[in-house]
């Protein structure tokens, strides 16, 4: 997990946000004639959002297909974040562009994040694709297919206030059937000054907070015992109810939520440190289904370099608010994002960011190094001037770091005892299941008859590595 490719909102998730790409296929309409594939990088609320497309397609009558082959629609829900993620989908381009050449007719569209930066180069200069669609026009995509099979380009990369898809309900993609994502909110209002996040996807709207409960009782009545509230900044969710004119805070929903059965387990991503409030630790301290974890990335150690970042916060305030966290959920979990190489950052500053890790006690960080992206502010007011080995470098130490870090945590764990949701078989046997704690840690142990994925176990923690806890069963159910 620890790497610097495609990934934005770096949930924790169980699809997991760092690889490079993942074809989503859950069903397949085999009456339609016309089949589409899909491939999505970056972040979860990507992921979220191909299942709406998925939702959008399937109305139109597209099937899905995991071959390349067999498609007559080839997308990609692109990511921006890194440069290298958009190295990334211009490669998977050219593949795709020869998978047309062997089958005339067939369409290629670019989703997402890229295709607001990049409308212009794709359609008209490189000629790579067929239709272009922001995140907030995929309704639009039938239309633009139409045209598009008549030889016209199509492009709709228009960013809006109001587009949440609250009423779409997507078809679940690449699932194990237990953890699912429900998108909460859309667009970004904060500048941080490295991220291109606010201008590929707008500003910040929330959804329906009626919508998502439903949305979230359909994910359990389907098996679901596990869902992810997804937004960029989920402190920040406030939905005005026009019948009653009150106002749902994000503690509100996280309550709401929770009280859609005590089986369902509630997380959410990401969460900024300026706005989490106590509300909402309140919330996951008093409701057992609220997971005792909580992503807070700090992006740097050094509060010189977070006001170059415009994160609004500086490092007191992000060692206090962790305190607070691990006062009010003494349990609590909690996992960062971390870039290294800022612009301006020296070793010093450096150091201080290997010592946030320390004092936070992070179980997990997602770790890159800066990528500058045209457009931001930082691109625009300060120098890229930290060379790219001394990035890799620091980079490389903060890895170390928290690897280390993450094994003393889960050390701490050893002969503790915890109640574990089977997400399926483990990766390397299918004689042990694996599943999660509320503190979202991974944790193997040997498969007993009569259980299966989607039920609760004790499990006793026996031994661990620093990224898995290994243990028994104590109790089932
Ligand atoms: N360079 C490197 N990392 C970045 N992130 C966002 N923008 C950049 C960038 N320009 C990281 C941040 C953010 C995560 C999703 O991606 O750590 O929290
Ligand atoms: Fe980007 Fe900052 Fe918004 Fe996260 S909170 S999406 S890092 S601008």
């Amino acid at each position: 997990m620890y790497d610097n490719n495609p990934t934005l909102e770096n949930i924790a998730k169980t699809v997991d946000p760092n690889k490079q790409g993942s074809v989503l296929e859950t069903y397949s309409n085999d009456d339609s004639n016309k089949k589409f594939y899909i491939e999505s990088y970056g972040c979860a609320m990507n992921f979220s959002d191909s299942e709406i497309v998925a939702s959008i397609l399937a109305q139109e009558g597209y099937g899905s297909t995991s071959q390349l082959e067999e498609a007559d629609l080839i997308l990609v829900n692109t990511c921006s974040i890194r440069e290298k993620a958009e190295d990334t989908v211009r490669k998977r381009l050219s593949v795709f562009n020869k998978v047309k050449e062997e089958k005339p007719g067939t369409l290629v569209g670019v989703l997402g994040c890229m295709a607001e930066r990049l409308k212009k180069k794709l359609l008209d200069q490189e000629k790579l694709v067929d239709i272009v669609v922001g995140p907030d026009a995929y309704r639009d995509l039938p239309k633009l297919i139409h045209g598009a099979e008549d030889g016209e380009r199509g492009v709709n990369v228009l960013l809006s206030r109001e587009e949440t898809y609250a009423d779409i309900s997507p078809l679940r993609l690449d699932t194990n059937g237990i953890c699912g994502f429900i998108s909460i909110m859309r667009g970004c209002d904060n500048m941080c000054s490295f991220c291109v996040v606010p201008f590929t996807r707008g500003r910040e709207r929330s959804r329906d907070a009626f919508s998502i409960v439903a949305e979230a009782q359909d994910l359990y009545d389907q098996g679901y015992r596990d869902v992810t509230l997804l937004g960029q900044n989920v402190d920040s969710y406030k939905w005005e109810n026009p019948d009653t004119g009150k106002t749902v805070s994000f503690a509100d929903l996280l309550v709401m939520v929770a009280g859609v059965h005590p089986d369902l387990r509630i997380r959410f991503s990401t969460s900024h440190p300026k706005d989490i409030t106590d509300e909402v630790l309140y919330a996951i301290r008093d409701y057992e289904n609220i997971c005792k974890y909580i992503h807070l990335p700090v992006q740097s150690g050094n509060s010189r370099i977070l006001e170059l970042m415009n994160r609004t916060y500086d490092r007191e305030w992000y060692d206090a608010k962790v305190k607070r966290i691990y006062e009010i959920v003494p349990d609590c979990t909690i996992s960062s994002d971390i870039i290294c190489g800022f612009c301006s950052e020296t070793e010093e500053e450096h150091q201080d960011t290997l010592d946030v890790i320390r004092k936070s006690k992070y179980s997990l960080s997602y770790m890159f190094y800066y990528s500058e992206r045209p457009g931001t502010m930082a691109a625009r007011k300060y120098e890229d001037d930290v060379p790219l080995e001394v990035k890799k470098r620091r980079l490389n130490e903060v890895i170390a770091l928290q690897m280390q870090v993450a094994h003393d945590h889960n050390k701490a764990d050893i002969g503790k005892t915890f109640k574990v949701l089977i997400e399926g078989d483990s990766k390397r046997s299918d004689k042990d299941f694996k599943g999660r704690t509320s503190q979202f840690k991974v944790v193997v142990f040997p498969k007993t008859e009569n259980l299966k994925k989607g039920d609760y176990v004790d499990v006793k923690i026996k031994e661990v590595t620093s990224s898995t806890l290994i243990g028994e069963i104590v109790k089932a159910g």
